[in-house]
């Protein structure tokens, strides 16, 4: 069972390991795609902290990973998913519905998000010193 699941993963924090430890244990492989800077920029006007490419290493780093891929544009996703054989798509649950258009294609689940952390608090907290 192929996993795959996306997201830009800056400034990497426990929520980000758990989804992706949990989307492993829906499967016996998992891609993950990060997110381009281009993508973050255009998508939140901003872009991550983090370099793309040092995004990458990260997430590619980890033993519950097996794949990694850089996603250039959210309208390749269902591209993604049959170039990466996925069987199952797992997102966070602040997605639910979100990806539902897909499920024609493989199974679609969210799983709950790790509660009170984000990039974007940790961003503000740390702005905030
Ligand atoms: N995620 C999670 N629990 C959190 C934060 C993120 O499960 N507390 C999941 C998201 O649902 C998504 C993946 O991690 O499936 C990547 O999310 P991303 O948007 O990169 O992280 P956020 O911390 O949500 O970033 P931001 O605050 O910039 O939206």
């Amino acid at each position: 069972m192929r996993v795959i699941t996306f997201g830009t993963f800056d400034v990497f924090h426990v929520g980000h390991l758990n989804i992706l430890e949990s989307a492993r244990q829906k499967g016996t492989h998992l891609t993950v795609g990060v997110s381009s800077d281009a993508l973050n920029l255009a998508k939140k006007g901003r872009l991550p902290i983090y370099a793309q490419q040092d995004r990458l290493r990260i997430i590619e780093a980890l033993s519950c990973v097996d794949a990694v891929f850089v996603e250039e544009s959210l309208e390749l996703k269902s591209k993604y998913l049959r170039d990466y054989e996925a069987d199952i798509l797992v997102m966070g649950n602040d997605w639910e519905g979100k990806f539902d258009q897909f499920k024609s294609i493989c199974e679609v689940a969210y799983l709950p998000r790790t509660p009170s952390i984000s990039t974007t608090e940790t961003i503000e907290i740390i702005k905030n010193l």
